[in-house]
């Protein structure tokens, strides 16, 4: 009788516990974050990601779940393989405090407007997941995985958002890349990199007057243009001027560079060819009342 005791209390008791805390694990605080990192299980420093592509997600974020948009259906309906993650204000920073250091947590803490906040979490929540980003008021014109034209090589994707001479007047670079929409695999040193910039660009802001000018230097496309313009210099030595007036799209090492038709198809005057080119991805609507809700003066 003793030896069937000490077995029970051997064996059957930890087989017990070890069921009841991965039950406990599997299903106690099920806030949206953790379900996604359950469902994907991305290791998030271990792996060297450099041979792995981008994982089928949608990222999305807002003030509320906006599951009934029309812009919202058309990224679910054409592409049924994806996994659509949308985020709203508070779980974007639960996100933010859970998977990164704290240095860059008390970056976004300070920030003092919601766009920037915003902004940061694109890339952080790339960086971590993987996917493509793009903005709440943008529809999906063409399913994701043909974005690429059947390269499977890819690690990053991004597209021009404008070009122009008078770029000091009507845009922020002379070549300028969007970051309304892009899609990365985990772990990509552009956005890693992205990152880091950004908390440099913080200590150098963070007590200034804020304009559009101080935004898109701090989080936005003039920061995003020239990280990437940097890293493909650094790397492949490719200057940006080399891909002006791009027609189709071109792979530099794994980056893929989309031409304005792909994401920013109405700038008609320079050179974009309308949504129903078949180069054409996304249509963006540039809603004004988000904006002026992005640039309100972030809770605190
Ligand atoms: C990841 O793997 C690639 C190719 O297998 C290699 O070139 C690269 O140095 C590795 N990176 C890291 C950070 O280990
Ligand atoms: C990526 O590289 C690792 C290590 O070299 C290998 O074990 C893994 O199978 C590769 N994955 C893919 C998708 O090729
Ligand atoms: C990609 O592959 C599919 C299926 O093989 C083919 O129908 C399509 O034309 C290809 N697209 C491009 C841009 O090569
Ligand atoms: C933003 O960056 C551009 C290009 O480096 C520079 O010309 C401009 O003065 C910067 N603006 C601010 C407000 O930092």
């Amino acid at each position: 009788m003793g030896r069937i005791y000490s077995f029970i209390i051997l064996i059957i008791f930890p087989i017990l516990f070890f069921i009841i805390s991965i039950y406990y694990c599997l299903y106690s605080s099920p806030t949206h974050y953790e379900i996604i990192i359950t469902q994907y299980t991305i290791p998030i420093t271990e792996l060297n990601y450099s041979n792995i592509s981008i994982p089928l997600n949608i990222i999305q974020t807002g003030m509320d779940n906006s599951d009934g948009w029309r812009n919202v259906q058309s990224f679910r309906e054409l592409n049924p393989k994806h996994s659509y993650l949308f985020f709203t204000d508070i779980e974007a920073e639960n996100f933010v405090r859970k998977h990164m250091s704290s240095d860059v947590i008390h970056a976004y803490e300070i920030m003092p407007m919601t766009i920037l906040k915003a902004d940061f979490f694109r890339y952080i929540a790339t960086y971590i997941l993987g996917g493509v980003y793009s903005d709440i008021d943008t529809e999906c014109l063409r399913a994701i995985d043909t974005w690429t034209d059947n390269r499977t090589d890819v690690g990053l994707i991004v597209g021009i958002e404008a070009e122009s001479s008078t770029w000091k007047k009507d845009s922020v670079r002379p070549l300028q890349l969007c970051q309304w929409t892009f899609a990365a695999r985990p772990n990509h040193p552009i956005l890693k990199q992205m990152i880091e910039n950004i908390l440099k660009q913080t200590k150098k802001f963070s007590n200034k007057p804020i304009d559009l000018s101080v935004v898109t230097n701090w989080t936005g496309s003039g920061l995003w243009t020239d990280t990437i313009f940097d890293y493909l210099k650094k790397t492949y030595n490719v200057e940006w001027s080399t891909l002006t007036k791009l027609q189709c799209s071109r792979l530099i090492g794994d980056v893929y560079i989309l031409p304005i038709t792909a994401f920013q198809p109405s700038a008609y005057n320079m050179g974009a060819k309308g949504r129903n080119d078949p180069e054409a991805r996304i249509w963006h609507y540039f809603y004004g009342g988000l904006k002026r809700e992005y640039l309100k003066k972030a809770k605190t």
